[in-house]
């Protein structure tokens, strides 16, 4: 078990429990001002994405191509920050991680 802290689109701050190998998609559509994750997380609608803060981010596994190529898409893209949460499963290392979901296009 592990913690993420999230900050929701009306930028309110969440402290949320969740569990190593969970999906960061599955968590935020549960938010009131969460993300809607239009395609359950086939890496085709960007409804899930988030802006990681920079050390979080270098921790992450990079991006698929598939996954980069929809981001760069969305006018709300930042290189060095932005994911889809669909594509990054939570595990102990990211432990404290810090991200806010990103505007909806
Ligand atoms: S839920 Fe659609 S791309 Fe992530």
């Amino acid at each position: 078990m592990g913690k993420i802290l999230v900050t929701d689109r009306v930028g309110q701050q969440h402290d949320i429990d969740i569990e190593a190998g969970t999906n960061l998609m599955e968590v935020l559509r549960t938010l009131d001002n969460g993300i809607e994750a239009l395609c359950g997380g086939m890496c085709s609608c960007a409804t899930c994405h988030i802006y990681v803060e920079p050390k979080w981010f270098a921790k992450l596994a990079p991006a698929r191509d598939d996954e980069l190529e929809l981001l760069e898409e969305t006018e709300s893209f930042r290189k060095d920050e932005s994911r889809l949460s669909c594509q990054v499963e939570f595990n102990p290392e990211l432990n404290g991680m810090c991200f806010t979901i990103a505007p909806e296009e």
